[in-house]
């Protein structure tokens, strides 16, 4: 038979949170051993349990759950979203302007497919979450990366943001908080990418799933309600805040100057129609998610579980020599930096598959982030405190190990070249 390949338009996608050191991992454990994984934000897992009431609600709602539901998503989940965007404060928002989607991720997809003819452009942060790159090339479009600076907090680099826009430039992705670095916006920040959007006529795709996930008091900003004048996408989901991503209910909210977006509504509406819905069951939990008592506050609060696994993360990777960290603020994640002095890495893949076979620990690599060196990794502290724990001090043998072999390598003098080799 002949060989079948894969479409050119995959050649941009990377999904390293599930590629090849997943894989590697996977054949460890069927050989029997135990991994720690530290690569993925799938909560449950770890024990973060979803609300029992959301579960209620949903279980009560099964038997009315057999049909296709209206494309968009059923009326109460909708209505229940749009009350949550007026607390946001995104003005102006009606049921018509919400669609539920099998996570945001789905809707990501639905939205550069009806915006991005072949060859335009988006603006996507580096490093980013890779779906957003990976869309954007599946539909067609071109992924520019928008510099987010480390030495700034890992805020948006607003001067590259500008200097990258072509006339072939749709959109600015936002991803606030961010994954993988952790941060969360100011609202300066926030006002500096709408007034580019606005310059050049821009449309802004705003990835907010880790809208509740805030350590240290900080406060969330949708960027929706300070872009009034911007056609505005916002992305959010059940499933980090309620611990529900196999529920797999998430939501997009179109707010803005919606009358000259007429077209490209009508686009997402035909995508809407063509997808006849999402899972019924999952958009039944978002009613019951969103009003009420909301539980992650107990997780994120001083002493909460998440917020003692950010700190006993960040400290215990701060305290291995030539790693540095910026604080995440927000979300599950952490990319600290290895100084590439005591730790040369020419290929981070390889370096991290190596670090999962030694220590049995499962870390992505930056690149896999769309990040261009090859310095950092994402780190997911979901993990029980004894696992981080365990996990980090396995780490930092390895580090230990490697900055010993490097410091050898490095003093070794080189001989000079016999005289035959240097003709040669
Ligand atoms: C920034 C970001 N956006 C979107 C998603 C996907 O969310 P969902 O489960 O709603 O599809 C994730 C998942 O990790 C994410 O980190």
């Amino acid at each position: 038979m002949k060989t079948i390949h894969k479409s050119a338009k995959l050649a941009n996608v990377l999904y390293d949170v599930r590629g090849p050191i997943v894989d590697a991992a996977k054949q460890m454990e069927d050989e029997g051993q135990k991994i720690i994984k530290l690569n993925i934000g799938n909560m449950a897992p770890f024990g973060f349990d979803p609300p029992e009431e959301i579960q209620q609600d949903m279980i009560r709602n099964l038997p009315d759950s057999a049909g296709y539901s209206d494309s968009k998503g059923i009326f109460a989940a909708r209505k229940a979203v749009m009350h949550y965007s007026q607390q946001q404060g995104i003005a102006g928002v009606t049921l018509d302007d919400i669609y539920l989607g099998n996570g945001a991720s789905e809707l990501i997809g639905m939205a550069t497919n009806a915006l991005l003819n072949d060859g335009d452009e988006l603006l996507v942060p580096s490093p980013d979450y890779p779906l957003w790159t990976a869309a954007t090339s599946l539909s067609g479009g071109k992924p520019v990366h928008y510099v987010c600076r480390e030495d700034d907090g890992w805020m948006p680099d607003l001067a590259d943001m500008r200097a990258k826009i072509t006339p072939r430039t749709r959109g600015i992705v936002v991803i606030n908080p961010n994954n993988p670095t952790g941060a969360l916006y100011s609202d300066e920040t926030l006002l500096g990418i709408i007034q580019i959007a606005r310059e050049h006529d821009l449309v802004l795709l705003v990835d907010e799933v880790y809208d509740k996930v805030l350590y240290e008091g900080v406060k969330h900003t949708a960027m929706g309600s300070l872009s009034t004048d911007v056609l505005t996408l916002t992305f959010n989901s059940l499933s980090k805040a309620y611990r529900s991503c196999g529920y797999r209910a998430g939501w997009m909210i179109v707010s803005g100057p919606k009358a000259a977006a007429r077209d490209y509504i009508e686009g997402l509406n035909m995508l809407a129609n063509l997808k006849l819905g999402s899972n019924v069951p999952g958009q039944w939990a978002i009613q019951t998610a969103l009003g009420g008592y909301q539980s992650i506050n107990d997780l994120i609060k001083e002493g909460g579980r998440l917020r003692r696994q950010r700190d006993l993360a960040y400290e215990l990777i701060t305290a291995i020599p030539g790693v540095s960290c910026v604080k995440p603020q927000a979300a599950l994640y952490m990319f600290p930096r290895l100084d590439p002095k005591l730790y040369p890495i020419d290929d981070d893949r390889q370096f991290f598959m190596e670090v999962l076979r030694a220590t049995r620990v499962m870390l992505v690599q930056g690149s896999g982030f769309n990040y261009p060196d090859h310095q950092h990794f994402r780190i997911v502290f979901l993990p029980h405190e004894d696992d981080l724990r365990e996990a980090i001090h396995r780490l930092a043998k390895f580090l230990e190990q490697y900055r010993q072999r490097h410091a050898k390598a490095s003093s070794v003098v080189p001989m000079a070249p016999k005289k035959e080799a240097a003709r040669a």
